[in-house]
C-alpha cells in the first residue's frame, strides 16, 4: 500500500523516530509533522497536550496516512489509548517500545527514565516497564531543561553541558542504575552529553529503532507494506519557523530535505 506513514512530535525530537523508520523501512514514504510553534509540550497540562495532538492527527488524517507513529513520549502518554480506540488505522506510540528496549539492556534491573515533566507526572513507563517485569526498579527523572536545549540553538552552547550534568546529577545518586531510558524523543539529539554527564556505565536506550521494528511488524500484520519500488518523496512539515528544523535535521539525517513546508494546523475536536 503505497499510502504514507504519518509520523507526529511536538517538535523536532521525532525526527530521530523517522530516521530509523527511514533506515528499516527504506520503501515506506512518510509525512512528518513537527508542532514547532506549540513546543514544549512536556510542561503543558494534559487536556492542552490531547488537543494539540488531535489537531495535528487530523492534519495527517487529511492526508491520507495508513498508519500513525505518535514520536513524542509526552503525547503516547496522554492521547495512545485514545488514538488506538478512535482511529480506523493503526496508531503506534513509543513508551512501550523504550520500555521493552530497556528490559532488553538492563542486567541488575534498575532502570532510570528521564523525560518531560508530563511524561513523568503520567508515570507511564513505569508502569509499563513494571506490566512486562514487576523485579525492574525504577527511578524517573524529569529534565524539563532538555528540549528548550535542543529546540533552541543559541542556548546550544552556552551552558550546554553544565545543564546536563546539573539536571541528571540526582540519578548518579541513586543506587547502581546501569540502564537509562531517554523517554523523550529530543534527547538522542543530545546524548553524547547524556552519555558523558552520566557515565560510560549506564547503557543508554532511546526507543527509535524499537518502535520502527514494531511498525514494521504491524504493517506487515495489517498487510499494508509498501511494496513498490522505493521513491524517497518524503514530506515534512512545521508549525514553526524552517530554519531551526533545517539545521536539525540536517544533524540528524546528514543530509538536507527537500519537502519542508510551514503550516497551520486548525482546531479539532477531541473524538
Ligand atoms: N519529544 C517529545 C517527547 O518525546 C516532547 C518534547 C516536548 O515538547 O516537551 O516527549
Amino acid at each position: 500500500m503505497e499510502n504514507a506513514i504519518g509520523v507526529i512530535d511536538s517538535g523536532v525530537g521525532g525526527l530521530t523516530v523517522a530516521h530509523e523508520l527511514m533506515r528499516q523501512l527504506p520503501k515506506e514514504r512518510l509525512i512528518y509533522l513537527g508542532d514547532t510553534l506549540r513546543c514544549p509540550y512536556g510542561s503543558r497540562s494534559e487536556d492542552e497536550v490531547r488537543q494539540f495532538t488531535w489537531e495535528m492527527v487530523d492534519f495527517l488524517l487529511q492526508k491520507e496516512i495508513k498508519l500513525l507513529v505518535i514520536a513524542c513520549n509526552t503525547a503516547t502518554a496522554f492521547t495512545l489509548e485514545e488514538l488506538q480506540k478512535e482511529l480506523e488505522i493503526p496508531v503506534i506510540g513509543v513508551i512501550q517500545p523504550g520500555a521493552r528496549a530497556a528490559i532488553n539492556y538492563t542486567h541488575n534491573n534498575n532502570v532510570a527514565v528521564i523525560g518531560t515533566e508530563g511524561t513523568i507526572r503520567s508515570n507511564a513507563y513505569e508502569e509499563t516497564l513494571k506490566t512486562i517485569n514487576s523485579e525492574i526498579n525504577v527511578f524517573s527523572l524529569a529534565c524539563p531543561l532538555f528540549v528548550p536545549l535542543v529546540e533552541s540553538r543559541s542556548v546550544y552552547e552556552y551552558k550546554f553541558k553544565e545543564i546536563i550534568q546539573k539536571s541528571l546529577a540526582p540519578l548518579k545518586m541513586e543506587q547502581n542504575i546501569d540502564t537509562l531510558i531517554l523517554g523523550c524523543t529530543h534527547y538522542p539529539i543530545i546524548k553524547d552529553a547524556i552519555q558523558e554527564a552520566i557515565g560510560d556505565k549506564v547503557s543508554i536506550v532511546s526507543s527509535s529503532e524499537e518502535t520502527a521494528r514494531e511498525t514494521s511488524v504491524v504493517l506487515d500484520l495489517h498487510q499494508i507494506l509498501n511494496h513498490k519500488p522505493y521513491k524517497s518523496n518524503h514530506q515534512f512539515f512545521t508549525t514553526g519557523k524552517i530554519e531551526i528544523f533545517t539545521s536539525i535535521t540536517k544533524a540528524i539525517f546528514k543530509s538536507s530535505i527537500k519537502n519542508l513546508k510551514t503550516v497551520t494546523i486548525e482546531k479539532a475536536v477531541i473524538r
